[in-house]
């Protein structure tokens, strides 16, 4: 006989709970983020006057999780479900929760709405449009919607709470970590998992985001609770580091990122890596065949420059560097330099055709540097003088190699 699993909400603090669920095994997002230390979606209730509200709802395959952790609460009616975004990891099981609680009424924006009803088949009448800056009045608390698009998709919305001074963000200020407790617990481990998650998530989107940043000017606020990884005490870490990166300009860092087929641009890279290093560049070095993407795509937040190598494969890039690439261009970092180098059999476009897979990344091609065969003297040589280029356009960096 099976038997039956309990699973309890956390108290966050008097009528608020983390309903969530953990999500411990899952190790890629959208067939295309690793995920090393897996995930949470996090949903929130909040009670107050009378009324039941649930933030957001969790990943389809986790609904029995939301429902039990409800079901602790002797949650007998949900009057708001606030869906801040309509990707499937928050509203994936809302229809499941209207079934079950047939008061309910989704709260979103407009277009949020068209989506829903796209994306999850929802009904047009179990959802009502809120404005910018509408608030909704709980009786003891109000809730105050603030249309935030483009965090990552573009019908995305926060909610202040401002009685308490809640502040719920779904994917913004998020981390992708399963974790035993709800608060962040380390801050140093918490923002390196949430400046991964900005990287592959919201840099394409920095300066939309970075407008809206405003409209949490003058706020006073005391949690911020996110849909994924832990709630933050201390709102100032996440604020900080998402001013720093999303405004801040690069720093003293190259990123080299190669594949090699035969070793030769194997070789280029290693020497372009040790004459940065020489010239007080600090460097992250990346072999394509065997990368964490996630790490990658987390250096070029910072990144000044990004050399890419390659050989050439039928006269064109090898796929692995054609695909970081691809990424790179998508992810659209504020790296000022780039630059191509690789090693080639007897001909080919390599640096015309990542040049070209690179032109939503606003920087200067520096000349490449491209041997025939494995490397001599003279394209040694050429490496130097690459590096002296590099390291000549970070010296008017704010922070750059020491002198
Ligand atoms: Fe966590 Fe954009 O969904």
């Amino acid at each position: 006989m099976m038997e039956e699993r309990t699973m309890q909400a956390r108290k966050i603090e008097d009528t608020l709970y983390w309903v969530g669920a953990m999500d411990w095994d899952r190790r890629m997002f959208d067939e295309l983020i690793p995920l090393p230390d897996g995930t949470s979606y996090n949903a929130y209730l909040l009670q107050g006057g009378g009324k039941a509200v649930l933030f957001d709802a969790v990943d389809p395959p986790m609904a029995a999780t939301l429902f039990a952790r409800l079901e602790s609460l002797k949650v007998e009616r949900i009057d708001y479900l606030v869906a801040h975004h309509a990707e499937q990891d928050h509203s994936g099981s809302i229809p499941e929760v209207l079934e079950r609680f047939p008061m309910a009424q989704v709260l979103c924006t407009p277009k949020c709405k068209t989506m829903l009803i796209e994306h999850v088949h929802l009904k047009e009448e179990r959802i009502r449009e809120v404005k910018d800056g509408e608030v909704l009045s709980l009786g003891d608390l109000t809730l105050k919607f603030i249309h935030f698009p483009w965090v990552h998709w573009p019908e995305t919305m926060l909610t202040w709470c401002p009685e308490r001074k809640l502040l719920f963000t779904c994917d913004l200020f998020g981390s992708h970590k399963a974790a035993s407790g709800v608060f962040v617990q380390d801050e140093a481990l918490v923002l390196s998992e949430a400046k991964r998650y900005y990287a592959e998530i919201m840099m394409p989107f920095a300066s939309m985001i970075s407008k809206s940043m405003a409209k949490l000017e003058g706020l006073d606020i005391r949690l911020i609770l996110p849909s994924h990884g832990p709630v933050y005490q201390r709102p100032a870490l996440i604020l900080d580091a998402y001013r720093d990166w999303l405004n801040a300009p690069p720093k003293n860092l190259a990123v080299v990122a190669f594949v090699s087929m035969h070793g030769s641009t194997r070789l280029m890279a290693e020497a372009l890596v040790d004459a940065l290093g020489a010239r007080g560049v600090r460097v992250e070095q990346y072999d394509l065949s065997k990368a964490d993407i996630g790490k990658l795509a987390c250096d070029l937040v910072d990144a000044a420059t990004v050399a890419l190598g390659s050989p050439t494969v039928l006269g064109g890039a090898h796929p692995a560097a054609a695909s970081a690439a691809y990424l790179a261009n998508l992810l659209r970092p504020k790296t000022k330099w780039l630059a191509v180098f690789g090693s080639y059999g007897w001909g080919g476009k390599l640096a015309e055709g990542l040049g070209a897979m690179l032109g939503a990344v606003k920087a200067e091609l520096l000349p490449p540097v491209l041997v025939k065969g494995l490397p001599r003297r003279a394209d040694y040589a050429a490496i130097e003088k690459l590096a002296d280029e590099i390291a000549a356009r970070h010296a008017t960096l704010k922070e750059k190699p020491p002198a």
